[in-house]
């Protein structure tokens, strides 16, 4: 029998109210419990990587955004036999007339491998929010895609963003990208945070396994645009095989739209995308003060114009806030140069990967430390963006489960699982951002939470109280 006595009563209303404010001032690790057998690479035979049939068929098809505002389209793909021709054909949904863009082929070697002949076709002026078909192996065996245009940028678009990193080419690679493809809500491009084939972790960086990871994620990337950053596993720099190029697989076979931002280099960048303007950075190639990077960085940033980008979302492969024990602070250069810049111009929200497991962080900051000051403790920051990790595509090296302890308190949920992400912007006030995990069913989010753009609705006062 319970008995309710006076301080019986006291206590329990003492004991909710701690739980309460326990509940209110710590993040979240999961207890959740996972199979943590390590994933092997899926067979060379396997039906992801397919070789399509016929003569000189284009393979490992993919597309990416091809100018700043979501008009153009970078098309490529590789020809094994023959260069073939560098054409696509394209036409509107509804249309007959077919129009024409013409690219470049690139060839590289890597130790004992040469390459297919790998194709790039820029198709500009498209119009906005319009379904296109197209056509890649003129001359030869054709193929046909399609892929739909953004809507017109503006400041209360709607748009749908997946965030996928660290993929990968293992069993647990395909069941993140079909979750991806079968998640009800629907992603319209994909964010991809770096490290794409992990080729570099065979012997003598195999770079078959670039063409393999490249035809298995065809049936996504070649209908909607997956946009790159470089990870590690991109450098693929091995001067004792007599490879001193770095990232010369990642950057003859994956372009990016640089030029249309200004930008020196392909390893950082930025586009609009509908009511979003997305900065790419790098963090493996130099970002200290006066390199190339940091100077583009120092005028991009006032570009950005929040009432017709509201949404302000920066990637980079290496996190600057994460609570796990592998990797830990190896981004902690880049967030003592960048970080002050990111709370200053009210960036949204930060992804990366390169941890493999998930972690989303509240709106904190750590900007004021001056040598002397002792002030080195993240702090609640409602100007801070929230940082996201996202390096759970589920690639062979596994998960990475040991975490620091406690809880840092900028820490809002972590977890060590493979998934994806989703980044639903509904209008220039909100987002909703969800975590999947493999294991569940399709719709299942296992984090969640609402984003209050930090332009245009900066009074919330807590991530998670928004949810
Ligand atoms: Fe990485």
């Amino acid at each position: 029998m319970v008995r309710w006595d006076c301080d019986g009563g006291v206590l329990l209303v003492g004991c909710l109210i701690l739980s309460v404010l326990e509940l209110c001032s710590s993040g979240i690790t999961s207890a959740y419990v996972r199979n943590d057998d390590l994933s092997l690479d899926m067979p060379i035979d396997s039906d992801v990587f397919r070789v399509p049939p016929g003569y000189n068929a284009p393979q490992q098809v993919h597309i990416t955004q091809g100018d700043h505002e979501g008009k153009g389209v970078i098309v490529s793909w590789v020809t094994p036999d023959e260069p073939g021709s560098s054409t696509v054909l394209y036409w509107a949904e509804n249309s007959q007339l077919k129009s024409r863009a013409d690219g470049f082929i690139r060839t590289y070697k890597y130790v004992n491998y040469t390459s297919g002949y790998i194709h790039h076709c820029t198709i500009n002026n498209l119009e906005f929010d319009t379904k296109y078909y197209y056509e890649v192996g003129i001359g030869n065996t054709t193929r046909q895609f399609w892929f739909r245009t953004p809507p017109s940028v503006g400041p209360d678009v709607p748009y749908t963003f997946g965030l996928i990193g660290d993929l990968g080419q293992t069993h647990d690679s395909n069941r993140t990208l079909t979750h991806y493809e079968l998640n009800p809500t629907k992603g319209q491009m994909v964010l991809f945070v770096g490290d794409l084939s992990y080729a570099d972790d065979y012997p003598l960086h195999d770079n078959n396994r670039w063409d393999t990871w490249g035809r298995f994620i065809e049936r996504n990337a070649a209908y909607q645009p997956w946009v790159w950053t470089a990870g590690n596993h991109e450098i693929d720099y091995a001067p004792e095989l007599g490879e001193t190029t770095p990232f010369k697989p990642y950057t003859n076979r994956y372009h990016v739209p640089y030029e249309a931002s200004d930008s020196t280099s392909p390893f950082w960048y930025s586009i609009k995308r509908a009511s979003a303007y997305i900065i790419v950075m790098s963090s493996y190639t130099a970002f200290g003060k006066y390199t190339p990077q940091y100077k583009w960085l120092v005028k991009e940033l006032p570009r950005v114009n929040r009432t017709e980008t509201p949404w302000l979302i920066v990637f980079m492969h290496c996190p600057l806030y994460s609570s796990y024990v592998h990797h830990y602070m190896e981004g902690e250069t880049m967030r003592v140069i960048y970080e002050q810049w990111f709370v200053e111009y009210k960036v949204d929200v930060v992804f990366a990967g390169h941890v493999h497991a998930y972690e989303r962080s509240e709106r904190f900051s750590n900007i004021a430390y001056n040598v002397v000051n002792g002030l080195c403790t993240p702090i609640s920051d409602q100007s801070a963006p929230v940082y996201i990790t996202i390096g759970d595509g589920g690639n062979l090296e596994g998960l990475v489960t040991n975490m620091t302890e406690p809880q840092p308190s900028y820490s809002a949920y972590r977890e060590a699982s493979f998934g994806h992400g989703i980044l639903d912007i509904k209008n220039r006030t909100h987002a909703y951002f969800g975590w999947h995990r493999n294991q569940d069913g399709y719709a299942v989010e296992a984090d969640s939470v609402w984003l209050a753009n930090r332009y245009w609705y900066p009074s919330e006062t807590s991530s998670v109280a928004a949810i």
